[in-house]
């Protein structure tokens, strides 16, 4: 069954496997965008509805994605022809993995310029420049950084550079050795900063705009993006986890590393949340005021408490290597992809890099020299959005819960049954049932009623 894949490797145990499951996940998408986007969605609903879409929506996909490469053994494209083969449908299933492997091209060439900016901070940070700075000045620092299109494309090349090294050399030797030693200290560096806004800012203003849902604020713009935040933050809808799943052994047990996936990821959310909401309360910061929210937030805790250059320098140094750990496992889904079909890793990982850095040029430009550029300009909903914006909408919320449909479909109907069970280790029982109740029916239906909310007149389309 997996002739077509050269020399098959291996996670070394299942603690690696597990790491770099979380290592995809956790990223920026929980420390930069999870903050910014309740922000903009005003709080405790949107965090409602994001825990719903992870529990009723992303955990059943998750576990369906970690079956099916498993099984398949290949690439994202070359698993889902493997076990649609298999399982004696066609094996132009392997379309589904395109929709990934183009949704992860777009999601990393601008997830690399804001890996750029972390990188961007390194210096900036190490070098005092918060230190004992006013909340103004700070923010300035984001605003210059924004503004200036040659740096910011210096930095999202430095970060692709590095992702296409790692992919280049293979993932699985190369981040196993990171991320177990650096996952553990993003969680510990977290931790300080939580502490250090509870205990100096407003935590109680956070804990209740997080957790007050009002529910009038539920709107089918709220409920698709939050879902689209789920997709991206677990890595599920693009056949990441696929990818990875393809490297582990027979012996890991792939609903509990499902569980353990989200939870730390969601846990990780939650205490960005809790490093930043705080200070925003209690500076008088806005809290709706997007990308830049964390960039310019984080910043005024550095600025004041002790050792702050060194926290600081610290925390954009793990987060840089976080998003790195996320980075590489965007780009490995298309090289694995590419190396399957002959390409040699060598040329695969640093042609496909190199191409996505330039992609990513749009995304650069969105925020200075393009900032008045709106392609969607006649379209109700779209007129004001950049290059970015547009690309983040149509990646979260559009091709990860179509790319989610197509795995619930294949997972639930397609994909053998005792196949599945094999997989999972599960007898028949009530844990398969729920979960096949979910894949062949409430997690499909529940994306596509959102998007169906969503561009209908009623859903007020864009936004
Ligand atoms: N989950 C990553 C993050 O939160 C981003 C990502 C999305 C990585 C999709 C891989 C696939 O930062």
């Amino acid at each position: 069954m997996n002739g077509k894949v050269p020399a098959r490797q291996f996670w070394s145990s299942r603690t690696a496997f597990l790491l770099a499951t979380i290592g995809s996940a956790v990223g920026l998408g929980s420390i930069w965008k999870f903050p910014y986007m309740v922000g903009d969605n005003g709080g405790g609903a949107f965090v409602l509805v994001y825990l719903g879409a992870i529990l009723i929506i992303i955990l059943p996909l998750l576990i369906a994605e970690f079956a099916v490469g498993r099984r398949g053994g290949g690439s994202a494209v070359g698993s889902f022809a493997n076990v649609a083969e298999e399982s004696g449908a066609s094996r132009s299933w392997g379309l589904a993995g395109v929709l990934g492997a183009v949704a992860s091209f777009l999601i990393l060439s601008f997830y690399s310029v804001v890996g750029g900016w972390t990188l961007a901070f390194i210096p900036l940070t190490a070098s005092g420049s918060f230190t004992g700075a006013g909340v103004p000045e700070i923010a300035g620092h984001l605003t210059a950084l924004l503004a200036d299109p040659m740096t910011l494309t210096l930095y999202h090349g430095l970060f692709m550079g590095v992702t296409a090294v790692i992919v280049m050399l293979g993932v699985i030797s190369g981040l196993e050795r990171a991320v177990t030693i650096l996952m553990p200290l993003m969680f510990a560096i977290m931790a300080v900063l939580v502490v250090y806004a509870l205990v100096t800012a407003d935590g109680f203003a956070a804990a209740r705009f997080l957790f007050t849902p009002d529910f009038s604020k539920i709107t089918a713009n709220v409920v698709i993006d939050a879902i689209g935040l789920a997709f991206f933050s677990i890595s599920v809808g693009l056949g990441a986890m696929i990818t990875y799943a393809a490297y582990a052994g027979r012996d890991i047990d792939l609903s509990e590393t499902a569980l353990i996936t989200i939870a730390a990821d969601t846990f990780i959310s939650f205490m960005a949340g809790f490093a930043i909401f705080p200070l925003v309360f209690s500076y008088g910061l806005d809290v709706a005021q997007g990308p830049a929210l964390m960039f310019q937030v984080l910043p005024v805790a550095f600025s004041k408490m002790p050792l702050g250059a060194f926290v600081g320098t610290a925390f954009f140094v793990l987060l840089f290597v976080s998003a790195l750990a996320s980075a590489i496992s965007l780009l490995e889904i298309f090289v694995s992809w590419l190396v399957e079909s002959g390409i040699p890793r060598l040329i695969a990982a640093p042609s496909a890099a190199l191409l996505c850095w330039f992609a990513g040029l749009g995304t650069v430009y969105s925020f200075n020299l393009w900032s008045g550029v709106h392609p969607l300009d006649g379209v109700r909903g779209f007129e004001n959005q950049t290059i970015y914006d547009l690309l983040d909408f149509l990646t979260s919320n559009i091709m990860l819960p179509l790319g989610g449909i197509l795995v619930a479909v294949f997972a639930g109907y397609v994909m053998r049954r005792s196949a599945v069970l094999e997989e999972l280790g599960w007898k028949e029982g009530v844990i398969a049932w729920a979960w096949f109740l979910a894949i062949r029916f409430i997690t499909p239906l529940a994306i596509i009623l959102v998007l169906v909310w969503k561009f209908t007149p009623s859903g007020n389309a864009g936004g």
